[in-house]
């Protein structure tokens, strides 16, 4: 389940991610990189954040926790910096909150990380559709010597098309152009560690996950929230009994 949280101080609007996600203080004392639920790119890419969050945890790749933060009217109403207002005006309630990993700094070396590590990312990410995962942006920080996941906002990609109805038969899409994911020299690895990958992912706890996603996150999707968390369930259970599809898709 994903803990509560109440924003205490909004610290500063981090430039460099395109949705303008900010620095914030909690009320538990923590500091948070939140992406918020007002921002541009939509709800879904929260949604998409939380669900790819809980399958890399269950293969073993690390990702900071996630929580949901309420943002209280006041800290938007207060913030001096224009841009930044106008989005916490839009994200007064619930948004996203990723534990701030600080120190950190962009992962530029495959070399150094193993080779069951680089595949497991790379088979995440066919998994789950996400393909913001380039030299350009990695998405990927090193943080005490072990690398973690980040950003996983463009993942289930064609979930932006997702409506009242949604046609399973296309759950083997995308098949995705991995010629510039950074991990891409591992692809032959796919078939042998799927099984095991699967195994793994079974682990994961996607019902709480999916519980615990806000039903107003989750809107548009199916004929009602239940139906939607239904919808990202049968997606994954899809992709992972059959993966041929995506296996066979593969193209550098
Ligand atoms: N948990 C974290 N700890 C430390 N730094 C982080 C964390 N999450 C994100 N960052 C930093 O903030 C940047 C932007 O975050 P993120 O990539 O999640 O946002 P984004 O808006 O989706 O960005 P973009 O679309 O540009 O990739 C990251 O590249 C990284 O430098
Ligand atoms: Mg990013």
């Amino acid at each position: 389940m994903l803990e509560h949280i109440i924003a205490t101080r909004y610290v500063l609007p981090l430039r460099e991610g395109g949705s303008l996600p900010g620095l914030m203080e909690a009320d538990d004392l923590g500091t948070y990189i939140v992406k918020f639920s007002g921002a541009g790119q939509g709800k879904r890419v929260l949604v998409a954040e939380i669900i790819a969050a809980a399958v890399a945890r269950s293969i073993g790749l690390r990702t900071p926790d996630l929580k949901l933060i309420e943002l209280p009217a006041p800290i938007a109403k207060y913030e001096a910096d224009e841009e930044a207002q106008d989005l916490l005006t839009a994200s007064i309630g619930l948004n996203l909150a990723s534990d701030f990993l600080p120190g950190s700094f962009a992962f530029d070396d495959g070399g150094k990380i193993s080779a069951d590590e680089s595949a497991k990312i790379l088979w995440l990410d066919l998994l789950i559709g996400n393909p913001d995962r380039t030299w350009r942006n990695p998405n990927l920080l090193m943080w005490h010597r072990d690398l973690w996941c980040i950003d996983h906002g463009a993942a289930f990609y064609p979930h932006h098309g997702w409506g009242e109805a949604v046609d399973p038969a296309k759950f083997d899409r995308p098949l995705m152009d991995i010629a510039t994911h950074v991990m891409a020299p591992y692809a032959d690895e796919m078939p042998a560690i799927h099984e095991q990958l699967v195994t793994l992912a079974a682990t994961a706890p996607l019902s709480e996950t999916l519980e615990s996603i806000p039903d107003d996150w989750l809107t548009g999707i199916g004929r009602d929230p239940q139906d939607a968390r239904e919808i990202y369930r049968a997606y994954l259970a899809a992709r992972m009994a059959d993966p041929t599809p995506w296996i066979a898709g593969l193209r550098r």
